[in-house]
């Protein structure tokens, strides 16, 4: 881990409901009593609890993200869509983009793309995911395929500005596989190459995420160069979390 604050992306994916309140008070009150000073907390609750979630956190250091935004901004014809400006309205800070579970619904880094230069004009904080395919990684490409969908979803985004990357291979999401440290490591590095050379930049930050646990926490938090983790599953349920985030920050 770096030493800075630890990120800890809490991504509820289509779960919870008005119930989960609850579970959220318990960790509100655990961050109160400053045992978790140095976790970055962000939960990305669905939509339909952001609301709520941002007026409970109000004065934490608990932050509140969306999964996902519209390519297009602001209002109009896009039934079902919500967009990054109305995620603003409502106090949402983050915005996780490029989640393979969007990729594998439509997403191109094309449209990623869009909603990035979106996102940002809006001040939302971006948490941008990449990673490869299971066959991929057999076919030793990983890095070819982090870097074109680096480079095609950063298109013409002129100064790199409170974005955050995630290390999430597709392989690890939900199936309880993780890769090696030392391959995490080698991937992460070369992801913060990239961004350090295109935008001259020094301080970057990446996750990793995928079948991030309570039990293989121990493992992974001995990753040098990562400056936190995107938790799925785990972070549903508030015991797991707050497990996950004191083996790592205590
Ligand atoms: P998981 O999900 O922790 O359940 O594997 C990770 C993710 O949402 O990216």
């Amino acid at each position: 881990m770096t030493n800075n604050n630890i990120y800890f992306v809490a991504n509820w994916k289509m779960y919870g409901n008005l119930r989960s309140l609850k579970s959220l008070n318990k960790v509100i009150n655990i961050a109160k009593s400053n045992l978790l000073k140095k976790a970055k907390i962000i939960y990305c609750p669905p939509y339909t609890l952001i609301d709520q979630f941002v007026k409970k956190t109000k004065n934490t250091k608990i932050d509140i993200g969306a999964q996902d935004c519209h390519f297009k901004n602001g209002s109009g014809p896009y039934t079902g869509r919500i967009s990054a400006n109305q995620l603003k309205s409502i106090g949402t800070k983050y915005v996780i983009l490029g989640h393979s579970e969007k990729r594998s619904e439509g997403d191109t880094d094309q449209i990623i793309n869009k909603k990035i230069l979106i996102a940002n004009q809006e001040k939302l904080k971006i948490i941008l995911c990449v990673g490869e395919t299971y066959k991929e990684n057999k076919n030793k490409v990983v890095l070819n395929v982090l870097k074109k969908q680096l480079n095609s979803s950063l298109k013409n985004l002129k100064k790199f500005n409170n974005i955050i990357l995630a290390y999430e291979p597709i392989w690890s999401i939900g199936t309880g596989l993780i890769p090696l440290n030392s391959e995490i490591t080698k991937n992460v590095n070369f992801i913060k190459n990239i961004i350090k050379k295109k935008y001259k930049i020094q301080n970057i930050k990446v996750l990793y995420g995928g079948s991030v646990n309570q039990n293989n926490i121990n493992i992974l938090k001995k990753i040098n160069n990562i400056d936190g983790f995107l938790i799925g599953g785990a972070s549903q349920n508030y015991n797991k979390l707050i497990d996950i985030v004191k083996k790592t920050t205590i």
